[in-house]
């Protein structure tokens, strides 16, 4: 199976490449899940367009079609200016535009500006160690807390992960990477007594109830169109988006009154709010609003930071060695020697290390701009650039594990169970 995979992985190149495949295959070892999986491409390289999901990412994106495609808005000059009005500086993550669509955010600043408060929802699929790409939304997201001084429902969804992509894990091992994922999310500093972390197992008595009412309004046939699952789909996954949906209700139902909701997340996740904001209405909700995020590119050759290759990804868990290592053998798309580096120059846009610096480690726009043109020109090199994003990391890595350390004690501060909530949803 590996064999054909791959063959059929160079076949594709050009749009897909091999890490994106194999990552698919490896999560699944399911050959259903191969054909699916073998479908989409093929429609993907007919048309020209990269494979996005709830569940895997290939191929190169275009944002923009993706904007098209999903029907969301773009971020403009004008909202980031009446953002900045607002807030002051821009987060970094605005500037640079890796937050570059979204839904009704300008409701929300109007929401805002009267006086009047919303919460924030975002959310975790435990099905692994956290990798520093998951970090980019959850930054983002302790910025808007901060900068709003709201609420945040963030979600762990220990159901979801067991139940898809086929085979799933098994409970106990979801539930561990709950635990374990939570700690990075407390780590990311987010406000103790603000944030309620939801694991679906936990609070399912809380969540369940407003699930069953959402998923009433839902068709199978409207699921399957939105999220393309075949006959051969288990039940569970076919409910589950009813349980993704609920923590944008959440609020409104707890204290009895609407409270709008803005869901920083990936864009991946997309599919799952075209479903809630169909039948918030119906359920007398608002719908919730939204701003998507790009992807951390992987730092193997194309792909996204996927946590089933870990070679591609820094978890916030690696050492130092590990960490310098990853860095040090990543794909840079960099020239065949030294002379040919210097003459033609790199490819900022192709490069992982470059990326990670505009995403994450960088925090000077002025300086983001200088590595890029010296790239451009062939004056820094990639071994170069390696060591310089690796001290960076590594510097980040060691006070993030830090505060990891610390986060320990404070689990059960964030986790929510149900019986915080008692008999209120
Ligand atoms: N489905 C998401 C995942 O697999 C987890 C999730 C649940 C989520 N609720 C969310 C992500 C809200 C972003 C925002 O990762």
């Amino acid at each position: 199976m590996e064999r054909k995979l791959r063959s059929f992985a160079n076949k594709a190149s050009g749009i897909l490449d091999i890490v994106g495949l194999e990552s698919a295959y490896w999560k699944t070892k399911q050959n259903s899940f191969l054909t699916t999986f073998r479908s989409l491409c093929r429609t993907a390289l007919t048309e020209d367009r990269a494979i996005i999901t709830p569940w895997q990412v290939a191929g190169k994106i275009d944002y923009e079609k993706l904007i098209e495609q999903f029907g969301t808005e773009p971020i403009t000059e004008e909202l980031l200016e009446r953002f900045k009005h607002m807030t002051g500086e821009l987060h970094l993550q605005l500037r640079r535009r890796i937050f570059f669509s979204h839904r009704d955010l300008n409701w929300i600043l109007d929401v805002h500006e009267r006086g009047e408060r919303f919460v924030l929802y975002t959310g975790r699929g435990p099905s692994g160690p956290t990798t520093i790409g998951h970090m980019v939304p959850w930054i983002f997201t302790k910025y808007l807390q901060d900068r709003f001084d709201t609420k945040l429902y963030f979600q762990l969804t220990d159901d979801e992960k067991s139940l898809w992509p086929p085979p799933g894990m098994s409970l106990d091992e979801t539930k561990f990477w709950t635990r374990e994922n939570a700690l990075d999310i407390i780590a990311t500093g987010f406000k103790k007594g603000k944030t309620l972390l939801l694991a679906d197992t936990l609070c399912a008595k809380t969540l369940y109830g407003l699930a069953v009412e959402v998923a009433k309004h839902v068709t199978y046939s409207t699921v399957k169109a939105i999220f393309g699952f075949e006959d051969s789909a288990n039940i569970g996954i076919i409910f589950f988006p009813a349980m993704q949906a609920v923590p944008a209700f959440l609020e409104s139902r707890l204290v009895g009154k609407n409270v709008p909701c803005l869901i920083p997340a990936a864009i991946d996740q997309d599919p799952y709010w075209r479903m809630t904001r169909d039948i918030a209405p119906k359920l007398g909700f608002f719908k919730p609003a939204q701003i998507h995020s790009k992807f951390l590119p992987g730092l193997l050759a194309g792909g996204k930071m996927s946590a089933s290759v870990p070679e591609s990804a820094i978890f916030t868990t690696d050492g130092e060695k590990a960490a310098r290592r990853k860095i040090m053998n990543a794909f840079t798309g960099g020239r065949a020697t030294v002379e040919e580096q210097r003459k033609l120059g790199g490819d900022p846009e192709a490069c992982p290390i470059f990326q990670y610096e505009y995403f994450l480690f960088e925090p000077e726009d002025s300086k983001v701009e200088d590595v890029r043109q010296r790239c451009l020109k062939g004056e820094l090199l990639c071994g170069e650039h390696k060591e310089m994003l690796a001290c960076k990391v590594v510097d980040f890595l060691r006070s993030h594990q830090e505060r990891r350390e610390k986060a320990k004690e404070m689990l059960e501060e964030f986790m929510v169970t149900d019986e915080y909530f008692g008999k209120k949803p």
